[in-house]
This record gives C-alpha cells, sequence and structure tokens, in this order.
C-alpha cells in the first residue's frame, strides 16, 4: 500500500546519489537547459498543475525540474513498474535545495519493482492535490495513457455511480484498475468528474499512449485536448529509434552478459523502435532477421539489408527475441516452446503483453525461476528453458536504465513546449489531437545541434526563394516524412 505521506520512494538517503546524477544529465540535455534560460525568468507555467506519469529516470528529473523552473506545480508517478530509478525518485522528492530531513522537492510516487496495485495508487496519488489546496491537476503529462485512461474511466463510472464488475477476459491489470476507481468512488462519488472539468489537456509522450488518444477521439469520448509529442519529428525519429539503438543492447548486456556476436536475434516490428534495436543487434554482430505485417516496412526492412521472416519459420534458429510493436501476443506460448536452450525473450514495446507472458502462467509443467531481478529462467515442459527479461515489460527501462539524457532532452524539450503551449495557447486547441507545429520541432533540432559542433548551413534568400520556403524555416511540408 502507498502511504499517505507527501511522497513515496524507496529509500530518500539515494538524494545525494541521484543528485550528482542529474548534474551529470543536465549536461547532456541542452534543449532543456535552454527552456530553463528562456523561460526561467517569465515562469510561464505559473498555475500550472502537472500530473506526470513516465518513467521516473534521472532524464524524467532534469524534465520535472525544467517544469518546476518554468513555474508549474507537479505531482509524479512512473508509468511502469519496474522502469524507476530509485536514487532519481529521492533527488526529485528531496529537491535540489532540500534535504533528507526536511525534504522540499516534488512529491514523486514511484519506485522500482512496484505490484500492480501500488502502481495504480501510485497514478491515482497524481491526481490528488488537496495538500495543495485544489481537487485535482489541471495538465497531465502522460506515457502510454494511463493517466489519461484512468481518469477517462472514471468519468464513465462516475456517470453510471457504479464501478462494472471485471469480464471474464479482462486482464488482471484491467481488474485492478477497477477496484481503483471503486475505492474512488466510495470515498467521492464525483471526483474525477470534478477533475476532469479542471484539465486543459494532456501531452502525450509514446506511439501506444498516442494510439489510445486517436482512439478515444474518434469514438467522440475525449474529454480534454491533447498533444501528440511522440510524432515530432525530433521525438519518435530520435527517442523511438537512436534511444533503443542504445537502451536495447544495454539491457541485455546488463541482464544476460551474453555475447550477441553470432547469435541470431529477431525483431518483431520495424517501426521507429524496431529500427533502432535491428541496427543496434546488428551493430553488435548478430544476424537479424526481422518480421512485419506492413508491406511497406517490410520493403524497408528488406532493402536495409535484413532477412524478413513470419517468426514461425526460423524460430528454431533464433537465440534472441525482441519485440517493439505495440501490439499483443506477437510472440505465443507456441512461438516459445520452439525456441532454443536458454535464448532471449524480450519486449520493448510500451504494454505487456507482446510475448503472451500470462499464457506461460497458465502452461501447465511450465516454471519460473529468478535468476535476479527482471531475469527469469521459464522451464518449459518440453525440456528446455527461455530466459525472459522485466517479466515481458519494457526491458530497456526494467534492465537497464532506459533512453540516455541527449535523446530524451531532445523528447523532453517536446514535452515542455506541449505543456507551453496547452497553457499558455489553449483557445488554439479545441477537443482532439494535435502535434506541434513544425517550427517547435525544427527549435528541439536547433537546440541540440551545438552540443554535437553541427555546422548547419544556411540558406540563401535566393535559394530560399527557389524552394519556396522562409530563410528562417520551417523548412518542409506537413506530409514531408524525413
Ligand atoms: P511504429 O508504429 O512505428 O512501429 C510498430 C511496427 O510494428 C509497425 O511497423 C507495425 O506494422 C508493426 N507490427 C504491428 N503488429 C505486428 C505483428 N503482429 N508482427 C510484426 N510487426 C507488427 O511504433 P514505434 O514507435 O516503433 O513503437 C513501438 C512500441 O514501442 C510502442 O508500444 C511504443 O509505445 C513503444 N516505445 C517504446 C520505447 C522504449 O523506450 N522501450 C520508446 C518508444 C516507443
Amino acid at each position: 500500500t502507498v502511504s499517505a505521506a507527501p511522497y513515496a520512494v524507496a529509500d530518500l538517503s539515494l538524494a545525494e546519489a541521484g543528485r550528482h546524477q542529474i548534474r551529470l544529465a543536465e549536461n547532456e540535455m541542452p534543449g532543456l537547459m535552454a527552456l530553463r534560460e528562456e523561460f526561467g525568468p517569465t515562469q510561464p507555467l505559473r498555475g500550472a498543475r502537472i500530473a506526470g506519469s513516465l518513467h521516473m529516470t534521472v532524464q524524467t528529473a532534469v524534465l520535472i525540474e525544467t517544469l518546476v523552473a518554468l513555474g508549474a506545480q507537479v505531482r509524479w508517478a512512473s508509468c511502469n513498474i519496474f522502469s524507476t530509478q530509485d536514487e532519481a525518485a529521492a533527488a526529485v522528492a528531496v529537491g535540489p535545495t532540500g534535504t533528507v530531513e526536511a525534504p522540499a522537492g516534488v512529491p514523486v510516487f514511484a519506485w522500482k519493482g512496484e505490484t500492480l496495485e501500488e502502481y495504480w495508487q501510485c497514478t491515482d496519488r497524481i491526481f490528488d492535490w488537496s495538500a495543495e489546496g485544489f481537487d485535482g491537476p489541471n495538465l497531465i503529462l502522460d506515457d502510454g495513457g494511463d493517466a489519461t485512461m484512468l481518469v477517462h474511466k472514471g468519468v464513465e463510472f462516475e456517470a453510471v455511480g457504479a464501478v462494472p464488475e471485471a469480464g471474464p477476459d479482462d486482464s488482471y491489470e484491467y481488474r485492478v484498475v477497477l477496484d481503483t476507481l471503486r475505492a474512488s468512488l466510495a470515498a467521492d462519488p464525483q471526483r474525477f468528474t470534478r477533475i476532469a472539468a479542471d484539465l486543459i489537456g494532456v501531452t502525450e509522450e509514446t506511439t501506444t499512449g498516442v494510439h489510445r488518444l486517436y482512439e478515444l477521439a474518434a469514438a467522440g469520448s475525449l474529454l480534454f485536448p491533447g498533444i501528440n509529442v511522440n510524432d515530432s519529428v525530433t521525438k519518435s525519429k530520435f527517442d523511438n529509434k537512436y534511444g533503443i539503438r542504445h537502451s536495447l543492447p544495454d539491457g541485455l548486456n546488463r541482464a544476460t552478459d551474453v555475447l550477441i556476436g553470432g547469435k541470431t536475434a529477431f525483431v518483431v516490428g520495424y517501426g521507429d523502435v524496431g529500427k533502432g534495436a535491428a541496427e543496434a543487434l546488428r551493430g553488435q554482430g548478430a544476424r537479424v532477421i526481422v518480421s512485419e505485417i506492413d508491406p511497406i516496412n517490410a520493403l524497408q526492412a528488406a532493402m536495409d539489408g535484413y532477412q524478413v521472416a513470419r517468426l514461425e519459420s526460423v524460430i528454431g534458429d533464433v537465440d534472441i527475441i525482441v519485440t517493439g510493436t505495440g501490439n499483443q501476443r506477437v510472440v505465443t506460448v507456441e512461438h516459445l516452446l520452439g525456441l532454443k536452450h536458454l535464448a532471449i525473450v524480450a519486449n520493448v514495446g510500451h504494454f505487456d503483453d507482446e510475448i503472451d507472458i500470462a499464457g506461460l502462467e497458465t502452461l501447465e509443467g511450465a516454471e519460473s525461476i529468478e535468476i535476479k531481478p527482471q531475469v527469469h529462467e521459464w522451464r518449459l515442459p518440453n525440456g528446455r528453458s527461455v530466459l525472459v527479461l522485466s517479466e515481458g515489460r519494457l526491458m530497456n527501462l526494467g534492465n537497464a536504465t532506459g533512453h540516455p539524457s541527449f535523446v530524451m532532452s531532445a523528447s523532453f524539450t517536446n514535452q515542455v513546449l506541449a505543456q507551453l503551449e496547452l497553457f499558455t495557447n489553449i483557445d488554439d486547441y479545441p477537443v482532439g489531437v494535435y502535434t506541434l507545429p513544425k517550427a517547435l520541432d525544427e527549435k528541439v533540432a536547433r537546440l541540440h545541434l551545438g552540443a554535437l559542433g553541427v555546422e548547419l548551413t544556411e540558406l540563401t534568400p535566393a535559394q530560399a526563394a527557389y524552394i519556396g520556403v522562409p530563410v528562417e524555416g520551417p523548412y518542409k511540408l506537413n506530409h514531408y516524412r524525413y
């Protein structure tokens, strides 16, 4: 159970270690630091009350402290039970000027290895602004859409005055969500309705959360506007690709230390994440096979030099499987039974149902042995084992520390600009889902060039006129794909 204290972290005494890491990360996050310089003096987020649900890492600490530097009040939870870096959570709770004895930071509710019940209680706590004297937040910063979903479900059930019983096909996690909302409704039957009325909007970090937002909008049930941060070019074409290229092998190495070179690796899905995963594995000397359902992505993979095959056609050759589709059950129990002894099974897609772990749990004769936290050997009834990382959840955050600071700086600079857009220009955003204007996307990129010593070529006025763009940009039409 999450305590009633103003924050809930693993160990406050880790704050100093976290602060050192945050200091180093700040040096690698030029976009966020530039926003502090640009907007710190005018405090444009004064009055913003942000409920954040995003992996509580060192990089996220720099994001949170940037929002605070722009005037916002913030409450935070992680968006995954394994992704918190406890030292970062402690440092955020203590704050840059506080002490372990007298914490003066942001209320954060996150630790590595939460149960699902604790996870949803933590998510609920970011909506409880009674300590600050309010019903709730006026902005959500979301990653995967869980915080947004909680409000929408809360409002839906409050309208009928009851939370339904779970159906037989509902997952264990959805049952926990229903229990969380049942407790909320019993304590205050209009709580989420009041919270939703105060909400200006949400900024959403990832592909899966964006997908959920567009679904709500299409169904006519979206309650407030959303900015799709994922589809800023400087987010999905950088974080999803180059971030995974770094953090996937990091997770594999920390989890297993198995040599990747010479192995056969299979990447399920060749979107932005899959492209980064395949490149990283090939870079380590693996033979990489890709699967896709979309002919365009399949053709891209083939042109990039990968074999493209169905998993079942090559399953017996595979040493490492990585899923990154945002889809469900792309690796089935049947696939797992076809693998070599001690093959590694890992997911970097947002939710934990890409690999059918639930199916493994009910498979007769299968048993799980913990090798170390977030690394499990599943002994299968056929006498072979597979190594499952992070119980099928995001392994780059569960087994390693997620994407590195520099690439997260680009993502989070988009996040801060999106929060600023909603808070200061809300009239431009009736209920719907939007991406940031291209000028801001280019601004994010520009803020990261200097640190890499990039020398950008300037258009001459004649060249600008010839290709029909302003000298200062934007340089591309919205449909350009990069
Ligand atoms: P995307 O939409 O660019 O790529 C997903 C690809 O999977 C698509 O090309 C789709 O055709 C393919 N696909 C769908 N079902 C498939 C199936 N059954 N078999 C083979 N391929 C299939 O999405 P993106 O941006 O690559 O994101 C993928 C997932 O990763 C999402 O859940 C996203 O939220 C998550 N993500 C995770 C990150 C991390 O740090 N671990 C970072 C960024 C995104």
